[in-house]
């Protein structure tokens, strides 16, 4: 199944856009040059830059006006913490991994000392940038609030201690379920919401959209488990196979591929549901095609 076209140009229009003032911001924000060089090697590599899209086009949901001009720092702080999160999950004390976004990962080319400084560096980088422009002092808290959450011991880092705590544990499903929404969900469901901060939407019309946020959550770390056994390095740019032999808890590890894929559907369709209660004047399809980065006919 392509990629929906909306979402296509969507991405050719807004990466380069993002991209840009990134590495030269990260070298003016760091005191030291192979620190430096660590962490932007591991932003620079690639990367589908899906988390800050979601924001964006949450925004453009929600009619947020668009300035030419705009500082978008506050918008890819995100894509450095979620840079931070791979680079110690690669660590050889973590997942222990050699490739990463189609390269060597941050440790087998800087050193696991680098490596951890580089993650340190962009976790912190990132809440530095959630503040670096003018945006209202409001926006600005709620912000740094709502990312600290999502990023922190009751976010991705909860998931990945109970990710590293249960190798060689078979955790029942509906543990699974909490473990993949907290190590993977969380930044998805802060990405969606910093559109709706960003967008000035008021709270009382946030529900669907974080709903949406977190099955579209879900359904990513499940896929990512499926693409570990269907896809190959070549492909995803890090290595495959590898879930199995370190006995992670995984959907096609606890259902079998067809199974995996049949929650991955589920997921998939109560994502739909929950755009489907957005009021009808708002216009979902950008946030419905996000779904089509996942291709339910890789499993027959
Ligand atoms: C990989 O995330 C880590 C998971 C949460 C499964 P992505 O698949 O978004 O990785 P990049 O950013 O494109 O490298
Ligand atoms: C990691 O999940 C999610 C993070 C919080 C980084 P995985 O360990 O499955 O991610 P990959 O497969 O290495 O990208
Ligand atoms: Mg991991
Ligand atoms: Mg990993
Ligand atoms: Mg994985």
């Amino acid at each position: 199944m392509p990629i929906d076209s909306r979402l296509q140009t969507f991405e050719t229009t807004w990466v380069p856009r993002l991209n840009a003032p990134l590495a030269d911001a990260i070298a003016t924000d760091s005191g030291d040059a192979r620190l430096a060089e660590a962490m932007s090697y591991s932003v620079l590599a690639g990367g589908k830059r899906l988390r800050p899209l979601l924001t964006v086009a949450t925004m453009q949901t929600l009619g947020a006006p668009f300035d030419d001009q705009r500082d978008w720092r506050p918008v890819m702080a995100l894509e450095l913490l979620h840079t931070y999160s791979l680079i110690h999950d690669d660590l050889p004390a973590m997942d222990n991994d050699a490739l990463r976004r189609g390269e060597p990962t941050n440790h087998m080319k800087f050193g696991a000392g680098m490596a951890t400084l580089a993650g340190d560096g962009l976790l912190t980088l990132a809440f530095q940038w959630l503040t670096a422009t003018d945006l209202p002092a409001t926006t600005q808290a709620a912000l740094v609030q709502a990312l600290a959450v999502a990023a922190g011991p009751h976010g991705m880092v909860a998931g990945q201690a109970k990710d590293v705590q249960n190798e060689h544990v078979d955790l029942p499903m509906a543990q699974l379920r909490v473990l993949h929404r907290e190590k993977t969900g969380a930044l998805l469901h802060y990405a969606v919401q910093a559109g709706l901060i960003l967008a000035g939407a008021p709270q009382t019309q946030w529900a669907p959209y974080l709903q949406f946020a977190d099955a579209f959550g879900l359904a990513f770390q499940i896929y990512d488990d499926i693409l570990d056994v269907v896809s190959t390095p070549a492909e995803l740019g890090k290595a495959t196979q590898k879930d199995a032999g370190e006995a992670k808890n995984t959907y096609p590890g606890k259902l079998g591929l067809v199974g995996a894929n049949q929650a991955l559907i589920q997921t998939i369709a109560q994502g739909q549901a929950a755009l489907q209660a957005v009021p009808a004047s708002v216009d979902t399809e950008l946030l419905a095609a996000f779904f089509s980065y996942f291709d339910t006919k890789r499993v027959k």
